[in-house]
This record gives C-alpha cells, structure tokens and sequence, in this order.
C-alpha cells in the first residue's frame, strides 16, 4: 500500500499533455496494488500564495530570534509539507513557461524547500531521501543540443537541483517536447516527432506508475 503525491501546474485545463501524462501514471499507480492511494493537488485551479515571510524558509530552530512568520502561514506549510513527507511517491506535472517553472508550482517548491526540515542541515537529516519524485514536463519548442534553444530550459534543472541535490529525492524525469508544432509554423515539420515523443511519454508514465505503485518497488528504498 503507497501513496502518491500528485502535483499539477498547467494552466491548460482541456489538452495540457504535462496533465494527461500525470494522470496515466496516477491511475497505473492506483491499480498497481489493492489500498493505493493517490493524493492530488491542482496548484493551477487552486493556487498556493507565495511564501508569506522570508524567514519561512528556514525550520523554526534555525530562524533568527526576531523571526515572526503569521501563525496561519506557517500553518499552511506545515501542511504541504506533512502531505510531502506523507507520500511514498511525489508526481509533478508541469509546462515549461517563459523557460521556466509556473509560478503556482514555483510557489509549492518555495512553501516545500527548507532546509533544517526536509533539506539536510548541520542539525537536521535528509527525510526524502531516496524517495522517488517523477517530473513531468511539457515544452512547446525543441531543446536538443544544436537548437537555438538548447540550454534555455531553467524549469527541469532547478527541480532535479532542489528535489535531488537539496533534498535527496531520487528524480526521474518524463519530457514531452515540441508541443506546439502543429500551431506554431516554424515548427511545423515536425509534428511527427511531437506526437511520437507524447505517445513515448504517456507509455513511459504507464510503465513507471505500475513500477513505483508497487510496494516490491517502494520498499526498496
Ligand atoms: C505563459 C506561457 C509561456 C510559455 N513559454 C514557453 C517557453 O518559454 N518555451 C517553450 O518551449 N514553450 C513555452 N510555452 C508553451 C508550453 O510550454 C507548451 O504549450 C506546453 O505544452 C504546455 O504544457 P501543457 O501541454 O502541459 O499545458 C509557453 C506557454 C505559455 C502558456
């Protein structure tokens, strides 16, 4: 029995990929095994505030005498935290916008990232360490190397440097490219790549969900 902590940000509610590519591996991983659970959060319809005081980002024994977050912000991230450290799985479904990461998830990562509590610190261990998180990720143009936009995408690199660096989770990422070649005309020739990597992803999301949502799996780590 596992649970998952399902994460999207796309502002696409009707044809986002990065959202149908979470949910195939959401719904593989709840019937990998009988009592699975999976725990979903929509950080686009429901978004998060930014992080209310700056001292939040530090566990409450690190912060400096004078530190006085709100009672009710702390409060909130005590929360999304505990749903963080309660998940066998983290699931992240997120576009790639202005080269970068949504903010509503931007806004998650800042409330999650503390070091002291689930980041190690000279006091404090790591938690999620070994703990699988899954990044989906959805880019309208094409990021190979030799392309114009090669290096130009800052949302996966920050997330495999928080979550895997910081934090210890063992990160493993499913991308889908090249979503925008039947809108946009400069990319129009490759619409076949565009959909044969979707339909890569959606088998790979299938095959990971199955793997992790099973308990030989997560009790490996
Ligand atoms: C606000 C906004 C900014 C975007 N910026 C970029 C960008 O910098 N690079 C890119 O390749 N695509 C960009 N796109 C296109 C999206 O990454 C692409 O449509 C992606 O498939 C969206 O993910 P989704 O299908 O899960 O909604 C942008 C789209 C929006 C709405």
């Amino acid at each position: 029995m596992s649970t998952l902590l399902h994460l999207d940000s796309s502002a696409d509610r009707s044809t986002s990929r990065s959202r149908a590519i979470t949910a195939a591996f959401a719904s593989a991983f709840r019937d990998a095994e009988p009592g699975n659970t999976v725990v979903h959060r929509d950080l686009h319809a429901d978004p998060l505030p930014h992080l209310a005081d700056a001292s939040l980002h530090w566990a409450a024994r690190l912060r400096s005498a004078d530190a006085s977050p709100e009672p009710a912000a702390e409060d909130l991230q005590q929360r999304l935290i505990a749903e963080l450290l309660g998940a066998d799985v983290l699931l992240l479904g997120f576009p790639l916008y202005n080269y970068s990461l949504p903010s509503s998830l931007k806004a998650w990562l800042d409330h999650v990232h503390v070091p002291g509590q689930t980041a190690p610190s000279a006091i404090s261990g790591a938690p999620l360490t070994g703990r699988p998180a899954v990044l989906v990720t959805s880019r309208g143009g094409d990021y190979d190397s030799g392309t114009v936009n090669e290096g130009r995408d800052h949302a996966t690199p920050v997330l495999e440097l928080i979550l895997g660096e910081e934090m210890g989770m063992a990160v493993t990422v499913i991308t889908t490219s090249l979503t925008l070649a039947s809108s946009v005309p400069a990319l129009a020739g490759q619409t076949d790549r565009s959909e044969s990597e979707y339909a890569h992803a959606l088998r790979l999301a299938r095959d990971l969900g199955e793997r992790f949502g099973s308990s030989t799996t997560t009790r490996q780590r």
